[in-house]
């Protein structure tokens, strides 16, 4: 009796309730106005290298600011300020940036009205022979690691940005001149957002107008040894008095991310507090093919939040955070214990992170999984509301036709 209560008061709750709250679907209306504009006050006679730039994307709230600058001078990186003014500007002096001269050259003003501040760069990528098939550079031996290629030293060939001004992407791919990566590249397409939605590809991570989303990849490296495997450094910078931790989720499996039951969260939080400033959050899958399907998907590891004694050498960095503000760092690695496919089997791994502002967007069910609970769950209840009606007309039939009435108070 009561398990059949307990269910009625569950499907009735998420029936009724679930779907119009919109915790189960799209409910968030969160809107930000979206422009972008590229190497910002940039003029004669100050000229950026061949491929690289400065991409600001500014969104717009309704009494705050939210600015990503994204940027491939030396290690790549993507920065995020987030200010309580809608006035705040990105002011460049172009000179002392080209001349890494000076760790002020990048602004944002008022800077009183500045809230938060951190950014992510990527800035090694890691090869191994992974002979004992773990997978996992913790366990392999020193000796087993190549020489990392260092991003900092990328040359970058091809950059694009597409004029859609309410959901910009940015396409960069740069290379390095040894002969494993002659035919190699490493690509970053990074996407900003005014609302709340998914990409298409997997793993379709949930975004919001308060984050930007980064997909990486590495195609046609020729591997070292016979049994390559690859890691990607990161590193975030941010300022003193917050601190980082990786925590992982469950996450939800559906048509989003099929298999995949985790999301990972690296959060920024003020020292001694609960609440979160920042993140980047991904699901713990890498793609083997530059479509996504089933079948190329693999896991990727992430590994201990080790902090980092100077900042990183990114142009970005360097021109905007003062020498000393705290970085730390961690690897993703890519593959699966005792996988067979190894990275020469396919010369291409993607990853996708997300980096925003505030606690990260938590998965909802999809349409498909909701119509199916509210059909699977929804039928029952309507027989079981349907049956209670049934009885309690027979009971008033009975009642009227001369028996001693049954008081229940057991509703
Ligand atoms: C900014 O706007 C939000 C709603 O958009 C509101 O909740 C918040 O109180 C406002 N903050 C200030 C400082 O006005
Ligand atoms: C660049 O910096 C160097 C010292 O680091 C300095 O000698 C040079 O004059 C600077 N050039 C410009 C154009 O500012
Ligand atoms: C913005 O934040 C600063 C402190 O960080 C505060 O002094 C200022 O009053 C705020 N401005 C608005 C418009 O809320
Ligand atoms: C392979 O595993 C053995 C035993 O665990 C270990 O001693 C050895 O260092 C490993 N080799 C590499 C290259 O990691
Ligand atoms: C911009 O991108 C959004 C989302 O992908 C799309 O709906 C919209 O039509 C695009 N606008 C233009 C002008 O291309
Ligand atoms: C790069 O590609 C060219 C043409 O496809 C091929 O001849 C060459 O061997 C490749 N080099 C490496 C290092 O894989
Ligand atoms: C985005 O950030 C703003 C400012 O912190 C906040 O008011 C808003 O609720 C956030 N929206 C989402 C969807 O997280
Ligand atoms: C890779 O395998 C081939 C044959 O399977 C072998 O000749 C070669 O020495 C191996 N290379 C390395 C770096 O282990
Ligand atoms: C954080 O908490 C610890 C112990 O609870 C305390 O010693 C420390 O001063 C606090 N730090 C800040 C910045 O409040
Ligand atoms: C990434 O892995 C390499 C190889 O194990 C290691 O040397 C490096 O310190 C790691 N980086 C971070 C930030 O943990």
């Amino acid at each position: 009796m009561s398990m059949v209560k307990a269910y009625l008061i569950f499907s009735v709750l998420f029936v009724v309730f679930g779907t119009p709250l919109g915790f189960l679907g799209n409910g968030d209306t969160f809107r930000r106005e979206v422009s972008v504009e590229l190497n910002p006050g940039l003029t004669p006679p100050s000229v950026l290298p061949r491929g690289v730039a400065l991409v600001h994307v500014r969104g717009l709230g309704l009494n705050d600011t939210l600015h990503f600058l994204l940027c491939n001078s030396e290690a790549p990186a993507l920065l995020m300020v987030h200010t309580n003014s809608t006035r705040s500007a990105v002011q460049v002096d172009w000179p002392a940036f080209l001349n890494h001269s000076s760790s002020s050259s990048l602004r944002v003003e008022p800077e009183s009205s500045v809230q938060y501040r951190s950014a992510l760069v990527f800035t090694r990528v890691w090869e191994y022979d992974d002979v004992n098939n773990t997978a996992d550079p913790q366990k392999t031996a020193e000796s087993s690691f190549y020489p990392p290629y260092e991003l900092e030293k990328f040359i970058w060939s091809e950059l694009s940005v597409t004029a859609n001004q309410t959901e910009p992407t940015v396409k960069m791919c740069g290379g390095e001149t040894s002969e494993s990566f002659l035919n190699g590249s490493l690509c970053l397409q990074f996407s900003a957002f005014e609302s709340e939605g998914r990409d298409k590809p997997w793993p379709s991570l949930r975004h919001n107008a308060n984050s930007s989303q980064l997909r990486v990849w590495l195609d046609g490296v020729t591997p070292r040894g016979n049994n390559s495997r690859f890691a990607l450094e990161l590193q975030s910078v941010g300022d003193s008095g917050s601190e980082g931790r990786v925590d992982v989720r469950s996450s939800i499996d559906d048509e989003y991310t099929p298999s995949i039951f985790k999301v990972s969260q690296w959060v920024s939080s003020p020292v001694n507090s609960s609440s979160v400033s920042g993140y980047n959050q991904w699901k713990p899958v890498a793609y083997r093919k530059p479509q996504p399907v089933f079948e190329d998907a693999t896991a990727c590891k992430h590994s201990a939040l080790v902090s980092v004694n100077r900042i990183p050498r990114s142009g970005l960095v360097q021109a905007y955070f003062p020498e000393r503000s705290e970085t730390s760092g961690l690897n993703i690695s890519f593959g699966i214990a005792k996988d067979p496919v190894f990275y020469s089997d396919t010369k291409y791994i993607s990853w996708t992170v997300l980096v925003g502002l505030g606690e990260p967007p938590v998965d909802s069910f999809s349409p498909l999984i909701i119509v199916i609970m509210t059909v699977g769950l929804g039928t029952p209840l309507a027989i079981i509301l349907v049956g209670g009606v049934f009885v309690w007309i027979r009971k008033r039939m009975s009642h009227s036709s001369g028996y001693e009435p049954i008081r229940n108070t057991d509703h």
